[in-house]
């Protein structure tokens, strides 16, 4: 089993389209482990993007991101980091291929809807700075 951070970005929270993009990852059978509606601060955003904090396109990258409220969740499923990347499509809601979130919903490379990690220790550092342990759950499947 895999874990990844998922952050659904203002464009997507303000465009009402936080159920429909749920759903096309619970559909996948990914299970959500850990949610919540959140702001970015500057800050956060900063240790969040670090990687790309040097590059021309960070302060708009920044200020899109702290604009309004974002939804922050941790999903799990085997494969989970590619699978939900797939999901997503190319970074650039032009580029992206029809079929894929980004491919459907967006005509942006910064207003991409949504956020997942890239590899396994990106998912838990990125996990340790938006989620305590406490804040997740252990979903395994019951019913
Ligand atoms: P994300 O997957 O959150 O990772 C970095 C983000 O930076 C990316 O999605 C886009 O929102 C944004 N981004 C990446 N490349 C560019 C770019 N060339 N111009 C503007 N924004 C970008």
């Amino acid at each position: 089993m895999e874990r990844s951070l998922i952050l659904l970005k203002p464009d997507c929270v303000q465009r009402r389209l936080i159920g429909r993009i749920i759903s096309r990852f619970e559909d996948k059978g990914l299970n959500i482990v850990g949610m919540k509606l959140m702001q970015i601060t500057p800050d956060l955003a900063k240790q969040h993007y670090a990687e790309h904090v040097a590059k021309p396109f960070y302060p708009g990258l920044e200020a899109f991101i702290t604009a309004s409220p974002v939804v922050a969740m941790v999903l799990e499923g085997l494969e989970a980091i590619r699978v939900i990347r797939d999901i997503l499509g190319a970074t650039s809601g032009l580029k992206a291929a029809a079929g894929t979130i980004r491919g459907d919903f967006s005509s942006s490379r910064q207003m991409n809807l949504v956020h997942a990690s890239d590899g396994p220790e990106a998912a838990a550092r990125e996990i340790k700075l938006y989620f305590t342990d406490a804040e997740l759950c252990d979903c395994t499947l019951s019913l």
